[in-house]
């Protein structure tokens, strides 16, 4: 909720609507320190309650390309243990700024995310990418990617220069993202076995918005696919999620045939400082 109320003003903020509030937030280049911020931030929420209470009924809508780091620890996995192209399939993916993830291996900020070891290993081949969200976000469309922008943190503007990074870079490939629920949906996704191919499932900071209903669903469908896979058609199942409250974040992987479960690595919420399991084809832990 507290990200639901921020966001937009950090929005107006961004778009030179509130120039007096703005002094403060050092996205839109403010200098001023907080304090003698609340009672412009009050007299904003006051000024345009109607758009607000509008606001706080959508989701929170990110779109972390830190993430991106841990992730492709994991489809790096994937990759060296099948020797197969990849096959990307996001819940929740938002824009599917995280679906780009190859795109972004010669960014220096990605580099500087990614371990020494992890660096050498040739880019994954991803031969199909697709996502859903109950909300995609289309990069195309200036106000989404406003949108994307007003939910980084306004002091963080490490994060927001590599979000406008990875926002440019992400422009050059187009990736469909369907308006569905995620657990509707997985199913016609793995109905057919896909040869020659590793398809991975993946998901980021979702798990919390998903019902428990949703969540049986999709642990379902994915032990149905498994069940079905094969060395030609592996299917893995990859997640990066708070699984202890207020633990770093977990990036573990189910592969099938086989259903074997892996902690590969933990980092923080957003990506950073990856802290990497044994991982067999990525060279020595560095
Ligand atoms: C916190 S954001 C994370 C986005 C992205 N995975 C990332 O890590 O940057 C959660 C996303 O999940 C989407 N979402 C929430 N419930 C969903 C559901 N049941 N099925 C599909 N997407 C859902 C939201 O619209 C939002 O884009």
């Amino acid at each position: 909720m507290a990200l639901r109320l921020l966001a937009p003003i950090h929005r107006w903020v961004l778009r030179g609507e509130l120039p007096d509030l703005a002094q403060h937030y050092r996205s839109a280049g403010g200098t001023l320190p907080p304090r003698g911020a609340w009672s412009k931030f009050a007299a904003a929420c006051a000024d345009r309650r109607v758009e607000l209470e509008q606001e706080l009924g959508l989701g929170c809508q990110t779109n972390e390309v830190g993430r991106s780091a841990p992730l492709a620890i994991g489809f790096l996995h994937v990759a060296g243990k099948t020797g197969l192209p990849l096959r990307l399939l996001e819940l929740g993916a938002s824009a599917g700024l995280n679906l780009r993830c190859d795109k972004y291996w010669e960014a220096r900020w990605f580099l500087a995310l990614l371990e020494a070891g992890v660096r050498r290993v040739p880019v994954p081949a991803i031969v199909e990418r697709r996502g859903c969200d109950v909300n995609p976000l289309d990069l195309a469309d200036e106000n989404a990617v406003q949108r994307l922008r007003s939910f980084v943190w306004p002091d963080r503007i490490d994060r927001l220069a590599i979000l406008d990074s990875a926002l440019d870079l992400a422009a050059s490939i187009r990736v469909e993202i369907d308006r569905a629920d995620a657990a509707a949906w997985l199913p016609p996704q793995l109905e057919l076995s896909a040869e020659g191919v590793a398809t991975i499932v993946f998901h980021t900071v979702l798990w919390q918005y998903v019902s428990a209903g949703s969540r049986q669903q999709i642990e379902t469908t994915l032990q149905e696919a498994g069940e079905r896979a094969s060395d030609a058609a592996p299917v893995a199942y990859l997640r990066f999620e708070p699984v202890v409250p207020g633990a770093r974040f977990q990036l573990r992987l189910t592969s099938w045939p086989g259903g074997r479960e892996e902690l590969l690595a933990t980092a923080d919420p957003h990506g950073r400082s990856v802290l990497r399991m044994d991982a067999p084809g990525l060279g020595a832990q560095e």
